[in-house]
């Protein structure tokens, strides 16, 4: 009888999932196991248990599909994420339910995909003798361990490809355009696709802002003739004292549901400087569509590595991308606190060079 190893998604979607499906499929295939992908999340590993073969004719058309074929669960039995890097422990019964479903399916081993949250939860199944190993996951980009998880490009390219669109409208009407983008406690994205897009205000969770200092870029790009100023903001960011804005109620596992900023600035800066301005909510169009050329290369790259980790019986280890190459590190190194952008990193420090307002 083959071999079989499992792969698990868990959290929200991301550009690349199936791409990392199929690259961790193909190389098990090399090696002669069969793959298993299970579906919903760790929830399909539990009484009723859903599975789908993850064999040679099911990876066709995968390298470039958005979403996930296995489908996700990021509020289900196994939220472990309550905020900031919280994470809340799993009870026996759950983990030892994990066990009874591998050993049901006849898996050897388990492909974890996921961000913090889904990975303190493979964190916590390996401490319970599950092997698992681990690829990181989330366009927040923001978990330890690794400069890049896959998705983020994705999502960067999407904010920017965004912030270009505001650009030509914001210029025609000469009005304050707001990009209101993902990230959670993080701004990478933020950063990222506002150096990219060319933002002349970048708002980040990691430098708390003030209104005397945004609107006096606005005031400043008027009397360079510039009538248009495009503000990108992180879902996450705050004013210098103020709380995280949110919308709705928490989630059942206590976590915030950020957003809402974007438009508390963009009334704010049209009451103070008296100029239109309008906001933009990216949302999940961040999260849809296809992975981009380096989240691909990222997600073969993270597939094959995760596999190698397995044959070598590497188990507790997530792949990650550090300073020279594609490596693996703990995962208990990687979950239970964020990756923030430095206040005082090469990124912030380039955007201040070119003259981008940080809102401090
Ligand atoms: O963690 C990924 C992320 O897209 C965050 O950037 C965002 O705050 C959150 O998930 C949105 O979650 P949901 O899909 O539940 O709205």
């Amino acid at each position: 009888m083959s071999k079989s190893i499992g792969v698990v998604t868990g959290g929200g979607d991301c550009p690349g999932l199936n791409t990392v499906i199929r690259a961790v499929a193909k190389a098990a295939a090399k090696r002669g196991w069969e793959c298993v992908g299970i579906v919903g999340g760790y929830d399909g590993l539990l009484e009723p248990r859903q599975t789908r073969p993850l064999d040679y004719h099911a990876l066709s058309g995968l390298l470039t599909r958005g979403g996930t074929i296995l489908g996700t669960a990021s509020r289900g039995k196994f939220s472990a994420k309550v905020g900031h890097g919280e994470s809340r422990a799993l009870p026996k019964e759950l983990l030892d339910g994990v066990k009874a479903g591998m050993d049901a399916l006849g898996l050897f081993a388990l492909v974890a995909i996921g961000g913090d949250g889904s990975l303190s939860i493979a964190q916590q199944m390996f401490e319970h003798g599950v092997p698992v190993v681990g690829i990181p996951k989330t366009i927040d980009n923001d978990l330890e361990g690794t400069l890049f998880t896959f998705g983020f490009d994705s999502a960067v390219s999407a904010a920017t490809d965004a912030l270009d669109r505001l650009h030509t409208t914001a210029e025609s009407h000469n009005r304050v355009m707001v990009l209101e983008v993902m990230g959670r406690y993080a701004g990478w994205i933020a950063l990222w696709s506002g150096v990219a897009g060319g933002a002349d205000v970048i708002l980040i969770p990691e430098i708390p802002f003030t209104y005397e200092s945004v609107c006096a870029k606005i005031r400043e790009r008027e009397q360079l003739g510039r009538t248009f100023t495009i503000i990108i903001v992180a879902e996450g960011a705050r004013e210098k004292g103020g709380g995280f804005v949110t919308s709705g109620a928490p989630t059942k596992v206590g976590e915030a549901r950020l957003g809402g900023i974007g438009a508390v600035v963009s009334v704010e800066v049209e009451k103070r400087t008296g100029k239109e301005s309008r906001v933009c909510v990216l949302g999940h169009l961040q999260r849809g569509g296809s992975p981009t050329t380096f989240d691909r290369a990222l997600c073969s790259t993270f597939g094959a590595e995760a596999v190698e980790l397995v044959a070598a019986g590497d188990f507790g280890k997530m792949v990650a991308f550090t300073d020279d190459q594609i490596g693996a590190i703990k995962i208990s190194d990687a979950v239970g606190r964020l990756k923030t952008v430095r206040p005082d990193g090469n990124l912030v420090r380039a955007a201040r060079a070119l003259g981008i307002c940080l809102g401090d």
